[in-house]
């Protein structure tokens, strides 16, 4: 396992501490990597109307696309569920089409990583490459 992973994991278990979430008490954090070794982390944050709660991957990943960066290597994820954290659907979307298929690393109770291809989670996903393929018509009146 790579030492860079380890040192991501750190950053999303000290992310996690300002995670905000008075509703579900459920506690999260993310710590992404970028290609030039920069790390960008995330927790997530709850609203009172809950569909607009954003997930700590998302915090991250809108953070780093924020700053300028692109192109990106690995996420790490965690929260105080002992096992492995995946990431709801709506992440995998966005850091599909944001960071590409990087690698999506889960941290469990005991510290241990588990490292999947972000793709592998979200089969026959919609993308670019489906914009691409059709013209936006402008209605004449
Ligand atoms: N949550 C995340 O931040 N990331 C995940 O991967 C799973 C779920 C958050 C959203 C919500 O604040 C809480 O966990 C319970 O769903």
């Amino acid at each position: 396992m790579s030492a860079h992973y380890k040192d991501l994991a750190v950053a999303a278990l000290q992310a996690k501490r300002r995670a905000f979430a008075p509703y579900s008490g459920f506690h999260v954090g993310a710590a992404l990597l970028t290609t030039t070794g920069r790390i960008y982390t995330g927790c997530n944050i709850e609203i009172s109307t809950y569909a607009l709660t954003l997930c700590a991957e998302r915090t991250a990943i809108f953070k780093a696309i924020s700053e300028g960066e692109r192109r990106f290597r690995a996420i790490a994820v965690v929260s105080d569920d002992p096992s492995y954290t995946p990431p709801c659907g709506a992440c995998r979307q966005v850091l599909l089409d944001l960071a590409g298929n990087i690698d999506f690393i889960m941290v469990n109770g005991k510290q241990r990583l588990k490292v999947v291809k972000l793709r592998s989670l979200l089969p026959h996903a919609f993308g670019r490459k489906n914009l691409q393929r059709t013209r936006p018509r402008i209605k004449k009146r």
